[in-house]
């Protein structure tokens, strides 16, 4: 097993945003969290980056609780994210956003660089481009790529078609898959994508901070409440 969450309870001050939520993920896999605005996907992620501190429930990445760390300290630990909204240095270029990545001693900063670049050509072209001049598809090319300077072996994404074109969200996903293959386990976090449960093998749909179902994203595809309420389809 990669990442085993087990009855995690997160609030923000008083609020309690997620109640008893369990789920995970195994070695190789990509698993799809799906759930409408609020859910608490974006919680869920930052509980598990150490972004935010958790008070109940255990988060346990290849065997080793991650309680009490920092977030460099996850990342350290193997895990990457990227975050809602790519936050970006805008003022700096591709290629510094994607140094800004790498671990501070870094040995082979040049081939991890490398490694990005020929994942995302695109973003090759533009790399002494301040960030700010890119597409929103190209940003978000940076985002996973400045994730994976720190090469992980799992990744965190949260709402990576967020404000792309159908096309492009494509292209990321081609990468992603890409980057799977390589052998990261990705946990893709979406409010209503078909096309995310298309590449996950299995999905959690979330509902008012808790997991509702769960199962393989094909059956999920085909259940006819997850269509209407998740994938905006009716049948
Ligand atoms: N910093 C915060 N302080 C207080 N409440 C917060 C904070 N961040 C999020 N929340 C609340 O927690 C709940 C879950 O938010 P979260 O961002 O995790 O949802 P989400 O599933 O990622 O939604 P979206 O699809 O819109 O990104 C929401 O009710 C939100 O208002
Ligand atoms: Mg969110």
């Amino acid at each position: 097993m990669s990442l085993s969450i087990n009855s995690l309870s997160t609030s923000y001050a008083n609020l309690q945003v997620l109640w008893d939520v369990s789920l995970h993920v195994d070695k190789g896999e990509v698993v799809s969290l799906i759930g409408a605005n609020g859910a608490g996907k974006s919680t869920l992620l930052k509980s598990i980056m150490a972004i935010i501190r958790y008070r109940n429930g255990s988060i346990v990445f290849e065997g080793q609780s991650l309680k009490g760390l920092y977030p460099h300290q996850v990342v350290a630990r193997g895990i990457a994210y990227v975050p809602e909204g790519r936050r970006l240095f805008p003022s700096m270029s591709v290629e510094e956003n994607l140094r800004m990545g790498a671990p501070r001693k870094c040995e082979d900063l040049d081939s991890r660089l490398d490694s990005v670049f020929s994942l995302f050509p695109a973003v090759n072209a533009r790399k002494k481009q301040s960030a700010s001049t890119l597409s929103g598809g190209e940003q978000q090319m940076v985002a996973i790529g400045r994730a994976l300077m720190t090469k992980p072996r799992m990744l965190l994404l949260d709402e990576l078609s967020f404000g792309l074109s159908p096309k492009v969200f494509e292209r990321v996903l081609d990468a992603i898959e890409e980057t799977n293959h390589l052998g990261v386990s990705i946990l893709l976090a979406e409010q209503n994508s078909e096309r995310a449960l298309e590449v996950s093998k299995r999905a959690y749909i979330m509902e008012n901070g808790r997991i509702s179902s769960e199962g393989k994203s094909q059956e999920l595809i085909n259940d006819s409440r997850v269509r209407e309420a998740y994938l905006g389809i009716v049948d």
